[in-house]
């Protein structure tokens, strides 16, 4: 199938990102990782290792959509298992790649002690 570079991932198509708690949204291009849709909303998302999943900064929270959302892989899952506060809702935004369903996120690092 042209236009499709693997299972719900549309070239040239645009998604829906919206971001918790600011509630802000944007609109940004299928196969873009989450990370990349956070950081055009503005709003502040640590990633100090730069999207390799090495530091787990940039741990965020699906609330709707998630199934949109690349799976995870075993790098990604092995960081998140040694993130405190992680839950089956977890994801890394730099490993995370968005498909072409709208997605509903919540940024967490920013709110931990
Ligand atoms: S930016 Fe470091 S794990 Fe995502």
């Amino acid at each position: 199938m042209s236009g499709y570079l693997r299972t719900g991932i549309r070239r040239n198509a645009k998604v829906c990102v919206t971001v918790l708690p600011s509630g802000k949204t944007v609109r940004i291009s299928s196969g873009s990782r989450l990370l990349d849709a956070v950081l055009l909303t503005g709003d502040a998302i640590v990633h100090k290792c730069g999207g390799h999943a090495r530091c787990g900064e940039c741990h965020v929270l699906v609330r709707s959509g998630g199934r949109g959302l690349s799976k995870i892989r075993p790098d990604e899952r092995e960081k998140l298992e040694n993130i405190r506060g992680t839950e089956t809702l977890s994801r890394l935004s730099c490993q995370a790649v968005l498909g072409s369903r709208e997605i509903t996120i919540e940024l967490i690092t920013q709110n931990r002690g």
